[in-house]
């Protein structure tokens, strides 16, 4: 897709890119948030470096792109909720998203995004993978495919001790996704399903649920999925928690990896009956093209 205001240059075939010549931190055009986010829908994640973002510059750019999400259990920086402290450091005992995981998929209406901007970095590691769960569907037989629409699955998460002794901010999320969903804006299937927070699938047995959700969960982790950035201060990193998941790696101990992460509400995830994604690249709805086609 050609953008005339940022320049996208992928990171792999499947997912990820890099946008260069936008300054986030200052006030961007409706034509280059535009792109930003056609660019979003195209590759999944996008990076951009050496970003010199205030808190308020930072959940002021997550707010284009709707309401913001506010964590079960994370804590947070100035008195903001929104504002979630991603910190791992010497004396820390365990890693923010160190599995496989789409952010608090366990909400009943899960966030549709996730802007991280990391501060500080420790001089090697601590990269974070994400793969991508359109090409992750689109690569089992359709008979799979087929089975897999049919089911619905359970999620849960309970944060107790994960981040100390932090009080929650709200009850921890339990709900029921489809396992195949479709994407609200590019009308793309995606796999819905990680290891973090899906427990069972509803229509199965236990048992069956069990392998079913082993198979799906060592599938998505195929290399041919996924990307993986490293990051330097200042990076930012959003990622569509509807088509991708990740994971941190934490291979840096005892150094200290922190910033803050501002999360975008979604909406409640759907299956749409019959959706073809035989030409889903063709079919990406792009808010240019919406806004090309209205005048603006
Ligand atoms: C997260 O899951 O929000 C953390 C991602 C990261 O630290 O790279």
């Amino acid at each position: 897709m050609p953008y005339r205001h940022i320049a996208v240059e992928p990171l792999t075939p499947t997912i990820g890119a890099t946008v260069h010549g936008v300054d986030l931190g200052a006030p961007l055009s409706e034509a280059a948030f535009r792109e930003i986010h056609d660019a979003w829908m195209e590759h999944c994640v996008l990076f951009f470096r050496d970003q010199a973002m205030t808190p308020e510059q930072h959940l002021a750019f997550g707010r284009r792109f709707g309401p913001l999400h506010i964590h079960p259990a994370a804590p947070y920086a100035h008195g903001n909720p929104e504002l979630m402290v991603i910190e791992t450091n010497r004396d820390s005992k365990r890693n923010n998203g160190s599995a496989w995981h789409s952010d608090v998929s366990a909400d009943e209406e899960p966030p549709l995004g996730t802007i991280l901007h990391l501060h500080e970095v420790p001089p090697q590691g601590g990269d974070t993978l994400w793969a991508n769960m359109y090409a992750a569907y689109e690569a089992l037989s359709p008979s799979l495919q087929a089975l897999l629409e049919r089911l619905t699955a359970q999620h849960a998460a309970d944060y107790t001790g994960v981040y100390g002794d932090h009080p929650p901010q709200r009850e921890f999320p339990r709900a029921v996704h489809p396992v195949v969903r479709t994407h609200p804006v590019t009308r793309r299937k995606a796999l819905f399903v990680n290891s973090s927070f899906t427990k069972r699938i509803q229509e199965l047995s236990v048992h069956e649920s069990r392998d079913l959700l082993d198979f799906l969960f060592e599938h998505v982790k195929h290399p041919a999925f996924q990307c993986r950035f490293h990051w330097g201060a200042g990076s930012v990193a959003m990622w569509d928690n509807r088509c991708t998941q990740h994971l941190a790696v934490w291979d840096y101990h005892p150094d200290t990896r922190r910033g803050l992460r501002v999360t975008v509400q979604g909406d409640r995830p759907f299956l749409e009956a019959g959706a073809d994604t035989s030409t889903a690249g063709a079919r990406v709805h792009t808010a240019t093209e919406a806004a090309e086609a209205a005048g603006g």
